[in-house]
C-alpha cells in the first residue's frame, strides 16, 4: 500500500475519488527465451522489464499493488519488494494468474489494472487513459489496451461490433481465418471495474486450443452478461510484449531510441547516436558530447561541458563539469571524476574519486583511491589494492606527480606535492613534497656497447666460418 501524495489529493478534488489496484502478471515461465532467469528479470536499458513495468505503475501511486509471479521465483519478488507478490501455483493462464491475486485484494472496490511483466514499454499516459476510458458515462466493466502492429503475428485480436464496442477477444490459436485477418490486436493490458471483475474472472474455464484459463474470455462473459466493453488504441512500439530474445533486443532498440532522443532533447549532442547506449537512469547535462560507440551503465550521472570520447565505458559512476573523458575510457562503479578532470585513454578508474583539474590521461587503473586535486597520474601508474585476499586504499595527495609506470602498492599515501620517480615500486607512504625514488640505480658503463658489438660479431664470424 502507497500513501497517497499532495498531488493526488488536489486530483481527487476535481474526479471523484475512486481507489485504483494494479496486478502485475509475471509468473509466466518464459519458455520461449530459453533461460534460466524468470523473464521478467531480463533487462531493458539496465534495468529488468519488471522495473519498468513498476516505475510506469507507481507513477499512478496506486492504492494496492500485487506482481504474481511463480513458485520459486524469490528474485522476482526480491527485485520487486517492497510491493507484495501472490504465487500462482502452476502456470494455467492469464486469468488464473489474476484470480491468484484475487487473495490480496479481498473487499477492494475500485479500479483495477492488470499488467503484464513482459511489457515493459507502456507509458503513463496510456495507462491513464485506460483508467479514464473505465470510469466514461458507458461505464464499461472491462477496457482493454489495443494496437495495431505492422505484423500481428501471435497476438490475441480484438473482435469489434457494429456500434465499434469490444465484443470477444480471441488468442491466434482458435482464430479463424477471418478473424487472424483482423488487424486490432490485444496489446494485453487491462483496466477492470473492480466492483464486477471477481465474479467474471472466477467463471472463466479453459476450454480452448492451449487448454488455459484465458483472461482474455472476460470480454465474452461480460458481453454475455449484457455489460460494456471498451478498447483504448496505443502505438504498438508501446504495448510490445517480449517473449523471445528477438523480441528482448527489438525492445532494446525502441528504448534506446527514446533515450537518445530524450538526450538530446536535453542538451546532449551525440555525435552518431545509433551507436550510443544508454541506461533508463543516465543523467547528462548541458553541452555533454557524446562520441560514437559510447555505453552507459546504470547509474551515471554527468555534469555539464563534459566530452566523451568515443568507445568510453561507465557504470554507476559521477562525471562533474568540464571533464575530459576517453577515447577508451573505463568508469566502473564508485568512480567520481570532479570538475575539469582528464581520463585519457585506456584508464580504467573503480571505486575512486579523482579530485579537480587531476589528470590521469594513459593506461592506468585507479582501483580504490583517491586522486588529489591537480595530482598528474603518468602513463601506466597502477593502484595495486588487491592482496589476493582483501583490498587497499591508495590516497595520492593534491598537486602530487606520479611518474610514468608506477605501481603504488596499496594501502600507500603519497603526501600533497611529492613526486614519485617514474618505474618505481611504492610500497612506503610518502611525505608531503618529497621525492620517492623506488627502483634499481642506473648505473653506467664507459664503452660497454662498442666492446660487446666487437666481441658478439667475432664470436658470430667464427661460428658461420667453422
Ligand atoms: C497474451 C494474451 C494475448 C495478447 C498478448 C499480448 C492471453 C490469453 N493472451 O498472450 O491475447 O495478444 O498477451 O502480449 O491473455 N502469465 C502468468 N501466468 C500464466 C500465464 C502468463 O503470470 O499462467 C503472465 C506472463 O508472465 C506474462 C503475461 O502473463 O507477463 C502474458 O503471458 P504470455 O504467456 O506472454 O501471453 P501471450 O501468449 O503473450
Ligand atoms: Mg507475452
Amino acid at each position: 500500500m502507497t500513501s497517497k501524495g499532495l498531488a493526488a489529493m488536489t486530483a481527487a478534488a476535481s474526479t471523484p475519488a475512486r481507489p485504483l489496484a494494479c496486478i502485475i502478471l509475471a509468473a509466466g515461465k518464459g519458455t520461449r527465451m530459453k533461460s534460466d532467469m524468470p523473464k521478467v528479470l531480463h533487462q531493458v536499458a539496465g534495468r529488468p522489464m519488471i522495473g519498468h513495468v513498476l516505475a510506469a505503475v507507481s507513477t499512478l501511486d496506486p492504492d494496492q499493488l500485487v506482481v504474481v509471479v511463480g513458485p520459486g521465483m524469490e528474485d522476482v519478488a526480491l527485485a520487486v519488494a517492497p510491493y507484495p507478490t501472490a504465487v500462482q501455483e502452476r502456470q494455467r493462464g492469464t486469468a488464473d494468474a489474476v484470480r491468484a491475486a484475487f487473495g490480496l485484494l479481498e473487499g477492494f472496490k475500485g479500479d483495477v489494472l492488470v499488467l503484464y511483466g513482459d511489457t515493459p514499454l507502456v507509458g503513463v499516459e496510456t495507462l491513464r487513459a485506460m483508467i479514464q476510458a473505465r470510469r466514461q458515462a458507458s461505464d464499461p466493466a472491462v477496457v482493454v489496451l489495443g494496437m495495431r502492429p505492422d505484423d500481428p503475428g501471435a497476438y490475441g485480436r480484438l473482435i469489434l461490433n457494429a456500434r465499434g464496442g469490444l465484443e470477444k477477444i480471441v488468442e491466434y490459436l482458435d482464430a479463424s481465418e477471418q478473424e487472424r485477418a483482423v488487424g486490432l490486436c490485444n496489446g494485453g493490458l487491462m483496466a477492470f471495474d473492480g466492483a464486477r471483475m471477481f465474479d467474471l474472472i472466477n467463471r472463466i474455464g479453459d476450454d480452448n486450443a492451449k487448454k488455459e484459463f484465458y483472461l482474455t474470455d472476460v470480454v465474452q462473459l461480460a458481453r454475455a452478461a449484457g455489460m460494456n466493453c471498451a478498447v483504448v488504441e496505443a502505438a504498438p512500439a508501446e504495448v510490445m510484449g517480449v517473449n523471445s530474445r528477438a523480441e528482448l533486443a527489438e525492445c532494446e532498440k525502441i528504448v534506446q531510441r527514446r533515450l537518445r532522443r530524450a538526450a538530446m532533447d536535453d542538451g546532449a549532442t551525440l555525435i552518431d547516436p545509433d551507436t550510443v547506449t544508454f541506461s533508463f537512469d543516465t543523467k547528462l547535462g548541458r553541452d555533454v558530447v557524446v562520441e560514437p560507440y559510447v555505453v552507459f551503465g546504470p547509474g551515471v550521472r554527468v555534469g555539464d561541458r563534459v566530452n566523451i570520447k568515443a568507445f568510453s565505458h561507465l557504470e554507476q559512476a559521477t562525471v562533474s563539469d568540464g571533464v575530459q573523458l576517453g577515447p577508451y575510457a573505463r568508469l566502473r562503479p564508485g568512480a567520481d571524476v570532479g570538475t575539469d578532470a582528464h581520463i585519457g585513454n585506456f584508464v580504467e578508474i573503480k571505486n575512486a574519486r579523482v579530485e579537480p583539474g587531476a589528470k590521469v590521461n594513459h593506461l592506468s587503473y585507479i582501483g580504490d583511491a583517491r586522486v588529489g586535486a591537480r595530482a598528474n597520474i603518468g602513463a601506466g601508474t597502477i593502484t595495486c589494492n588487491y592482496d589476493g585476499f582483501f583490498k587497499h586504499r591508495t590516497d595520492i595527495g593534491a598537486g602530487a606527480f606520479i611518474g610514468s609506470n608506477s605501481a603504488l602498492v596499496a594501502p600507500v599515501r603519497i603526501g600533497d606535492g611529492a613526486i614519485v620517480a617514474a618505474g618505481s615500486v611504492v610500497t612506503k607512504d610518502v611525505d608531503p613534497n618529497a621525492l620517492a625514488v623506488a627502483r634499481g640505480q642506473q648505473k653506467a658503463v664507459d664503452g660497454f656497447a662498442e666492446k660487446f658489438r666487437k666481441q658478439k660479431a667475432a664470436e658470430k664470424a667464427k661460428k658461420t666460418n667453422g
